[in-house]
């Protein structure tokens, strides 16, 4: 779970949609969401997946049918599926960008680079679909392998390695931005709040992100809890994966913004915003070749244990359903959806000005799958778990007692958490 967490929404996405949504404010609410309305919900999606032990779609037909006498909920399965798909069609094109990243640091791309430098290298190489396209490919054949092979175990123990790892080197660059960027202006940038930035849509933004960076509302989770064994805790796993998640982001911002203000950029660059900051501290670190390849492999490393949480649900689902093999689901689902992901090459090139509703084709997909389809995915997770299922099942379930620490998740999870998406989600559309 934390392998599916932790990856490129926090250290891609998280600086750039701060930095587009005024700092402070933004982050105070995206933590907020995230305790308040996310753990409840990762612990309700996890429930939800050990007590129907099937795929998500199935496990929500069933538990509909015998909680709530309907079997209309796998409709969550099948929308979280099709939300995870469209995130896996952008995802796998960023990867592509760390993966390729990797290979420009050791070949010494970053040597002495500024902050213009770096911004004409990203530019330049964002510019090239080609080339784009095939890093897209790489990557997303990489994710289609460990799902056709199931692989599980190797991968699980490489995550315990390489996420301290991650953190690690997160932490030297936050050192390194502290000494050489503007620290002071990022702290106050990051940590003291100014309401007046946050509009509607900021909010639902930090909604929906809180949502996408824990993995829930597309079944990862609930497919994950469905081999979740007895005897483990599901309120210590979830709260252990909210702050591991939380705290991986936040050093991110650590390490972005202080390069972004000492260097006059533009904190609403926009997704390119880690691209073009970093590679600067990679090019005046001692050994800084080095670092950086292994920082942007590790990027990938953390992308792909993501993406094959995205992949997994549809190729379940297609090899039960058709009783086909998994590498068949593997492949076909892999190569229709990197073939969807062209929408988003294209985005940083070619259709560039070819802008409508939220902006380019890549910024609606990803608002159509993150920021409404996750939003609505959660509510009805949150309502079954709170409302439709029976109090003896989730307190059997959880195994917390039925004491302050069960209440508190009931309270949360019936009227916090729905509420909260409800009000924000009204207040985007400028109802309320
Ligand atoms: N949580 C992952 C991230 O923050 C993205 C993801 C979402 C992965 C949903 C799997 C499922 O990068």
């Amino acid at each position: 779970m934390t392998g599916s967490a932790v990856g490129l929404g926090n250290i891609w996405k998280f600086p750039y949609i701060t930095g587009e949504n005024g700092g402070g404010a933004f982050v105070l609410l995206y933590l907020g969401c995230v305790f308040a309305v996310g753990l409840p919900i990762l612990v309700s999606e996890v429930l939800l997946g050990r007590r129907g032990r099937r795929n998500p779609i199935s496990t929500m037909e069933i538990l509909g049918q015998e909680e709530g006498g309907s079997r209309h909920w796998r409709v969550v399965g099948t929308l979280g599926m099709f939300a995870g798909l469209l995130i896996l069609s952008f995802y796998s094109v960023v990867a592509g960008w760390a993966l390729a990243y990797a290979l420009k640091s050791a070949l010494g791309a970053f040597a002495a680079t500024d902050a213009r430098t770096a911004a004409v290298e990203f530019f330049a190489f964002t510019s090239d679909w080609k080339l784009l396209l095939g890093w897209h490919a790489v990557f997303m054949a990489m994710t289609v392998f460990v799902v056709a092979a199931g692989v599980q175990h190797g991968l699980e123990r490489a995550v315990r390695v390489l996420m301290p790892l991650l953190v690690i080197m997160l932490l030297v660059l936050v050192v390194y931005s502290a000494r050489y960027g503007d620290f002071e202006e990022t702290l106050t940038y990051l940590f003291e709040p100014d309401f007046s930035e946050l509009s509607g849509e900021s909010m639902l933004i930090a909604l929906g992100h809180c949502f996408f960076t824990l993995s829930i509302g597309m079944g990862v989770v609930m497919a994950y809890g469905a081999y979740l064994p007895e005897g483990t805790s599901i309120v210590t796993s979830s709260l252990v994966v909210v702050l591991a998640d939380t705290a991986i982001a936040l050093l991110a911002g650590l390490a972005v913004f202080p390069l972004v203000f000492g260097n006059q950029l533009n904190p609403a660059e926009g997704p390119g915003l880690v691209f073009e900051t970093l590679p600067i501290a990679f090019g005046q670190l001692p050994a800084g070749a080095l670092f950086g390849t292994v920082f942007f492999l590790l990027l990938t490393f953390a992308g792909w244990t993501s993406a094959i949480g995205l992949l997994e649900p549809a190729v379940a689902w297609v090899v039960e359903k058709f009783q086909r093999s998994r590498v068949f689901g593997a492949v076909l689902i892999g190569f229709l959806t990197w073939l969807f992901g062209t929408t988003t090459v294209l985005s940083f090139n070619v259709l560039g000005d070819f802008k409508f509703g939220r902006g380019t084709l890549f910024h609606n997909i990803d608002f159509l799958a993150s920021y409404i389809l996750l939003p609505a995915c959660a509510l009805l997770i949150t309502v079954f778990a709170g409302w439709i299922m029976c109090r003896n099942s989730s307190s059997e379930e959880l195994a917390i007692g039925s004491g302050l620490l069960y209440k508190g998740w009931r309270l949360l999870s019936r009227v916090v958490a729905p509420v909260a998406i409800l009000v924000i989600a009204f207040r985007a559309v400028g109802l309320i």
